[in-house]
């Protein structure tokens, strides 16, 4: 069995699928690892690492043409910039194994089905306690926790912590954090040890003695969130006569904050608006908002992914792919987390993909032609 690492072409990708301490798992479960050359050089992997653990170190052309499984960041089809080299090296029957956001990219959908390959979602592996060594989303969501709440701190006109000095006494920053999931507790935690006071609010009620637990304040808002969780333990989609009262009952709290880091999502849909253009208007020059859900759209009406807008003298700053901004420790975890669900496919030294386990049947997402996930064919409306 060969397992093939190509280097990563998405535009800001940093990291890279395997990590050199990863290799030997793979090779004491039957794997020879092929890597294209360079491939962790950008995650502070270089090719020596690798070969030092038995990795081969390959061309791009002869790892596409040698792997059984394909290992990604990215799965093949997701960059429609640079892919289509890489969607015609694919061999009928090759696994991918990557992130291919599969509930919203049509495109890398079709294209990996009309390669014929059986490709695996990671974004898709459910979230139940067999599969949490294997979920990706939540260990980059809790790096991009983390830094989301550096970059708040890094792009304010005052500091967190509060000082006492000589030359006077500074009050500590204020920072709130909408949507307390693995990476708004992660942010809290960060501010709390950056010595601000930070509250949050999510509408899944479960997640107040969390927030509570990391020090921070939960806000109570007078809305009906009884129905707000689904049973995958997610935030449901709720109505725009919701979110409306939500805004409503949050510009206050908003007001009252420096920063504001948001990560309220759905999966697979839409981001909620929950901070309107005139709620950054009521907030005190000089805050921040730092929007995690700006890839999805983003949570703040003003953000733009990728940018930094100002309005009203407040900063949104709406970042992209923020694990990539850490790539030695997220390929580490993500190397952990692939490699979990490869092994999984095998059995004595041969892959063998059972999907009557409903991990893999879960992320499964094409194969022998057809999109064969229900998730996704209905979400794709396919
Ligand atoms: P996510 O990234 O989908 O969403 C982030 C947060 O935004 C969630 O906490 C969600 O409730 C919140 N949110 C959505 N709409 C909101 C609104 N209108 N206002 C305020 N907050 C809003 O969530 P994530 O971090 O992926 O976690 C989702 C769930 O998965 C959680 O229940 C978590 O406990 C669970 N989980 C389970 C795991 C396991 O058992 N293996 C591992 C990781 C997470």
């Amino acid at each position: 069995m060969i397992v093939g690492i190509p280097k990563e072409t998405f535009p800001g990708e940093n990291r890279v699928a395997i990590v050199p301490a990863t290799v030997p798992s793979l090779q004491k479960a039957g794997f020879i690892v092929h890597l294209e050359s360079g491939a962790g050089l950008d995650a502070g992997f270089p090719d020596k690492l690798y070969e030092d653990q038995g990795a081969v170190i390959s061309d791009r052309a002869e790892v596409f043409e040698k792997a059984n499984v394909l290992l990604q960041i990215r799965a093949v089809g997701t960059n429609p910039e640079t892919d289509s080299n890489d969607i015609g090296a694919l061999k009928e029957g090759q696994i991918v194994i990557g992130l291919i956001d599969a509930l919203t990219n049509v495109d890398a959908v079709k294209s990996l089905a009309a390669s014929k390959v059986k490709s695996f979602a990671l974004e898709l592996v459910p979230r139940i306690t067999r599969a949490q060594a294997m979920d990706v989303l939540s260990s980059q969501a809790n790096l991009a926790g983390y830094k989301a709440t550096l970059i708040a701190a890094d792009s304010m006109p005052r500091i967190f912590p509060m000082m006492m000095t000589a030359a006077g006494t500074i009050t500590p920053a204020r920072v709130l954090v909408i949507g307390a999931g693995v990476a708004g507790l992660q942010a809290i935690a960060t501010a709390n040890r950056l010595g601000s006071i930070v509250s949050a609010y999510d509408i899944r009620p479960a997640v107040k003695e969390q927030v509570q637990s990391l020090g921070a304040k939960f806000v109570e808002l007078e809305l009906e969130t009884s129905e707000a969780e689904d049973k995958g333990g997610y935030a449901k989609a709720m109505d725009e006569e919701f979110y409306k009262k939500q805004r409503e009952l949050m510009a206050k709290v908003v007001a009252e904050n420096d920063a504001v880091i948001s990560t309220a999502a759905i999966p697979g849909k839409k981001a909620p608006i929950l901070i309107t253009e005139e709620m950054v208007a009521g907030m005190k020059p000089g805050s921040v908002i730092v929007d995690l859900a700006a890839e999805s759209g983003g949570n703040c009406e003003a953000t733009v992914a990728g940018e930094t807008v100002f309005k009203d003298g407040v900063k949104i700053i709406g970042p992209v792919n923020v694990p990539s901004s850490v790539p030695y420790h997220a390929s580490q975890m993500y190397a952990k987390n692939i490699a979990n669900l490869l092994l999984l496919m095998v059995k004595d030294e041969e892959l063998n993909i059972d999907l009557e386990d409903e991990i893999l049947k879960e992320s499964l997402v094409t194969d022998g032609g057809n999109v064969v996930n229900d998730r996704v064919k209905e979400s794709l409306s396919l």
